[in-house]
């Protein structure tokens, strides 16, 4: 049990993200839910224990993100775990997108968890502590032919070098890696999906426990690393 551990979880009020919350809440964690609809959320927190606190945490611009961080700091100020959850699935092809739409998958897939990495990761060191977890996609694979929809691919191949980088910044006991969910049915993977949104969620709560001789900066799927 890790019942002094308080974990960040973006995009917590549904799909993977909730069964994220749900894992971590069991296995003895404090959980911060974050949400942008904080009055359906709370209800939602507190139906899943006692250890779930919502939060509103809208990852849609740089203001909302800081303010958020700010208001966060001030109630949690110690944060152990941060899962990068959240994120959006534009489907426009390619050779129509623009670059405002590439940019809105950018700010949540990309800029957001570059942001929430950065500013807990350099308060996990000063804590001695950290586990940062970012959901990406084999979608977001050079190993893979970055094959997804443009905007997707383009963002989470972003957030995998971002987790690369991160990972490279920090020394001591601090883990920063990316994994791809699988196929989950939610509402980005749609109900034909081969894997609950617990399975889905299954790999990012190990890697919110690992061990500190565990790795840090690689990607996994099912527990087992694969190719960026
Ligand atoms: N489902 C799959 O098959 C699959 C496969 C590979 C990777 N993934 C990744 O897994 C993660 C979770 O996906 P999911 O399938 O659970 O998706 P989902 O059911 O569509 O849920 C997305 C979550 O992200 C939140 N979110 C979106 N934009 C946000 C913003 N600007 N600010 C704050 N929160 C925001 C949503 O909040 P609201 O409720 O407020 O909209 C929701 O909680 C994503 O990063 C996704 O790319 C999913």
């Amino acid at each position: 049990m890790n019942n002094n551990k308080v974990a960040l979880v973006t995009g917590g009020n549904r799909g993977i993200g909730l069964a994220i919350v749900k894992g971590l809440s069991e296995h003895g964690f404090n959980v911060v839910l974050g949400c942008r609809d904080i009055n359906t959320s709370e209800a939602l927190a507190k139906s899943i224990g006692a250890n779930v606190v919502a939060v509103e945490l809208d990852l849609s611009s740089y203001d909302t993100r800081q303010r958020a961080i700010s208001n966060i700091t001030k109630r949690f100020p110690k944060i152990d775990v941060l899962i990068n959850n959240a994120g959006v699935l534009e489907d426009t092809p390619f050779t129509e997108l623009s670059s405002e739409a590439l940019m809105s998958s950018m700010q949540t897939n990309a800029f957001a968890a570059f942001e929430l990495t950065q500013y807990f990761a350099n308060q996990m060191v000063s804590n001695g502590y950290g586990r940062i977890v970012n959901i990406s996609s084999g979608w977001g694979a050079f190993s893979d032919g970055l094959t997804g929809p443009a905007a997707y691919s383009i963002s989470k191949a972003t957030l995998n070098a971002m987790t690369k980088v991160a990972a490279n910044s920090y020394n001591g006991d601090i883990k920063i890696n990316a994994m791809c969910p699988g196929w989950v049915r939610t509402d980005m993977g749609g109900m034909s999906a081969t894997r609950s949104p617990e399975e889905g969620a299954e790999t990012a709560i190990w890697l919110a426990m690992l061990g500190s001789d565990a790795p840090t900066g690689q990607f996994f799927r099912d527990k087992k690393q694969i190719d960026w």
